[in-house]
């Protein structure tokens, strides 16, 4: 066995997973990168000296089939996700939100699920979970993504609860409004415009290399200390619907 610390990162193809999957190998970790976009994730596997594995976190044979020839595993970074849509709660389509619920939800669930033998198997694991401010306060036009990253919040609160006693912490990590290469234009079905407008006149929103900076630091903390939550927006937003624009 490797005396390398191993991270399994969710959704490692763009924005913050990738940015993620760059600094832990900077930190010393061999990362396991997954993602549905093959090319994207064995380009960076390459450069990072990665390994490189496709995979949908919808799919539990898939995950399972994966988990079961991992090996070694000290950190799962549960980044996978996103939002499909921003219409109202009366006109949002029930198939957004079962999509929604699918990878935000159960695709935290599958992983954790099934990496948790390994994890525990290290004598220091550690599970994280990428929610988002949407997790903790709702608004409006958020429905859908907000219900999905409100209960990746409780699945990371009541795994803590359930762990508390053995070699895992539970690590929940909630960005704001972060301008990474794909929420938006997934969010928008791939309007550029709509997505761009969403950071319109905000100066400096995070990028994904802030986010990947507070995953290094909260997974390099010593093994007692676990960083239950940690909510990190860009000064410029002070709640979800408050945010400071120069138009
Ligand atoms: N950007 C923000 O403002 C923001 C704020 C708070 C929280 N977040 C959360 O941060 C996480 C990363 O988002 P991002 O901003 O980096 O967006 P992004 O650039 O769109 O990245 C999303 C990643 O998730 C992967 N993914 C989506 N569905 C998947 C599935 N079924 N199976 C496996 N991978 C899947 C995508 O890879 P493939 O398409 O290749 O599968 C992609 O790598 C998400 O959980 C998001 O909800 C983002």
């Amino acid at each position: 066995m490797t005396q390398q610390k191993v991270a399994v990162v969710t959704g490692a193809s763009s924005g913050i997973g990738a940015a993620t999957a760059r600094r832990l190998a900077a930190e010393g970790f061999e990362v396991v990168l997954t993602a549905r976009r093959t090319d994207r994730i064995e380009a960076l596997a390459k450069e990072i000296g990665g390994r490189a594995h496709t995979l949908d976190v919808t799919d539990r044979a898939a995950v399972d089939a994966f988990a079961a020839g991992l090996g070694r595993v000290d950190v799962l970074v549960n980044n996978a996700g996103g939002a499909i849509g921003a219409e109202t709660v009366e006109h949002g389509d029930p198939a957004d939100w079962l999509a929604m619920y699918q990878v935000n939800v159960l695709g935290v669930l599958h992983m954790t699920q099934a990496l948790l033998p390994a994890l525990r198997a290290s004598g220091d694991g550690t599970v994280l979970v990428m929610s988002s401010t949407a997790a903790l306060a709702a608004y409006e036009g958020g429905g859908g993504y907000v219900a999905a990253k409100h209960a990746a919040h409780t699945i990371a609160a009541t795994l803590r609860l359930e762990l508390c006693g053995e070699p895992i912490r539970v690590i929940e990590i909630a960005p704001g409004m972060v301008k990474s290469e794909g929420f938006a234009v997934t969010r928008f079905r791939g309007d550029e415009e709509k997505a761009a407008a969403v950071y319109a006149g905000v100066a400096e929103p995070l990028d994904s290399e802030d986010i990947a900076d507070t995953v290094a630091w909260a997974v390099t903390r010593p093994p007692h200390v676990n960083i239950d939550l940690l909510v990190v927006r860009p000064r410029a937003q002070a709640a979800n619907h408050k945010v400071h624009r120069e138009l």
